[in-house]
C-alpha cells in the first residue's frame, strides 16, 4: 500500500489536526459544498489512488450532517481508486441504538454501519462504542479502541487512599472493573433502567460507597442525566466526594456546567473523542496519540490488540 493520506471532516478540526501531527503527515484538504437545494457535495483535493485513506469524523453534533459528510468522502475516495479506506470515528453516536427494546423501532447502529460500508468504508477505527455488540454490526473488520489507560493515567496521580470507582450500570461494570483493575481500586456499580432519553431510574448501588472518594465512570455523559440520578443515590448512601470520567464528553444543553455546579463533584475528566467546551473543573483528556498510533499500526499491518486490551 502507498503512503497514509489523512483527510478530516468538519466535525471535529483540532483532533484531525492533532492526529496529523502525530503521524508526522500532512492533513489532505478537502473541499465541502453546499447546493441551493441543501445537498452536499465533496471534493477530496489530494490524490487517493492506491493510498491508505483515512478519514477522520466523529459523529457529533450535527450528526446526521456529519454522517452524510463523512460517506460522501468514503465514497469519493473510493471513487478516486483509494487502495483501502479507513473511516476513523471515534464517537460512534448511532451505537447508542442497537437493540429493538420498543415495538417497531429502528436500529440505527446496524443501519448506519451498513451505509459506511456501501459508501466504501473497509476499515472502521473507533473508541468505546456504547456496547460490545455495536461491533458485530460492520461487516468489515473494526479496530475498537477504548480510553481507559489515558483516563487511568490521570487518576494515578491522585491520592486514591480512600477511592473507589462506580460505574452507573451493570451493562458499563466490566468497563469500570478494569479501570480499577488499573488503579487497584473496589469497583461499585448502579441498578439502573433508562424509562427515556431523559430519564432514568438507579434504585441502588451494589458495593458499599460510604465514606468513599468515588470515581464514577461513564462512556459517555450526554444531557448527564444517568450521572445526575447516580450522584443523588452516592449522596444518600454517604460518598464523601464524586469525581466524574467519561471517555465522550458530550455535554448536551447546560450539561456540564450543572455537573460542574453539582454538590461533591470535584473534577469532571473526558477525552477529545468529541469537541468539548472548556470549563475550570473539566480536565479533557487527548486520545489523538491513541488514535495516530492505531493508524500507523493498522498502515503497517502490526497488531492493535496491545491498545484496546483492557
Ligand atoms: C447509557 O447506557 C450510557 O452508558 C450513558 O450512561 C448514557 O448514554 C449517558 O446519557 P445521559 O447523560 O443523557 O444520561
Amino acid at each position: 500500500m502507498r503512503e497514509i493520506a489523512v483527510f478530516g471532516g468538519s466535525a471535529h478540526p483540532a483532533l484531525t489536526a492533532e492526529i496529523c501531527a502525530y503521524l508526522n503527515v500532512p492533513q489532505r484538504p478537502v473541499l465541502l459544498k453546499r447546493f441551493a437545494n441543501d445537498c452536499m457535495e465533496v471534493q477530496l483535493q489530494s490524490n487517493c489512488r492506491e493510498r491508505d485513506v483515512f478519514i477522520i469524523q466523529p459523529l457529533v453534533k450535527p450528526v446526521q450532517e456529519h454522517l452524510i459528510e463523512l460517506l460522501l468522502m468514503s465514497d469519493a475516495a473510493r471513487g478516486a481508486s483509494a487502495g483501502r479506506v479507513t473511516a476513523v470515528i471515534p464517537h460512534y453516536a448511532y451505537g447508542r441504538s442497537d437493540k429493538k427494546d420498543a415495538p417497531r423501532i429502528s436500529i440505527g447502529g446496524r443501519l448506519v454501519a451498513d451505509l459506511l460500508v456501501t459508501a466504501g468504508v473497509n476499515r472502521v477505527l473507533t473508541l468505546n462504542l456504547h456496547s460490545p455488540q455495536v461491533h458485530g454490526f460492520f461487516s468489515v473488520p473494526v479496530d475498537h479502541l477504548h480510553a481507559l489507560r489515558e483516563l487511568a493515567g490521570h487518576f494515578g496521580n491522585h491520592d486514591l487512599s480512600n477511592a473507589m470507582v462506580v460505574s452507573p450500570d451493570l451493562g458499563y461494570a466490566k468497563s469500570a472493573a478494569a479501570f480499577a483493575r488499573r488503579l487497584g481500586l473496589p469497583v461499585a456499580a448502579g441498578a439502573k433502567e433508562r424509562i427515556s432519553d431523559t430519564e432514568v431510574r438507579i434504585t441502588a448501588i451494589i458495593g458499599d460507597v460510604s465514606g468513599r472518594d468515588v470515581i464514577v465512570l461513564d462512556d459517555e455523559i450526554s444531557r448527564g442525566t444517568t450521572v445526575f440520578e447516580l450522584l443523588e443515590r452516592l449522596r444518600e448512601e454517604g460518598a464523601r466526594s464524586v469525581a466524574v470520567a467519561c471517555t465522550h464528553g458530550l455535554f448536551a444543553g447546560d450539561a456540564l456546567e450543572k455537573l460542574a455546579a453539582a454538590e461533591g463533584v470535584t473534577e469532571i475528566v473526558c477525552t477529545n473523542s468529541a469537541p468539548v467546551a472548556e470549563h475550570p473543573k473539566l480536565t479533557v483528556l487527548s486520545v489523538a496519540p491513541a488514535l495516530a498510533e492505531a493508524i500507523s499500526r493498522i498502515h503497517d499491518g502490526e497488531s492493535v490488540s496491545s491498545l484496546f486490551d483492557q
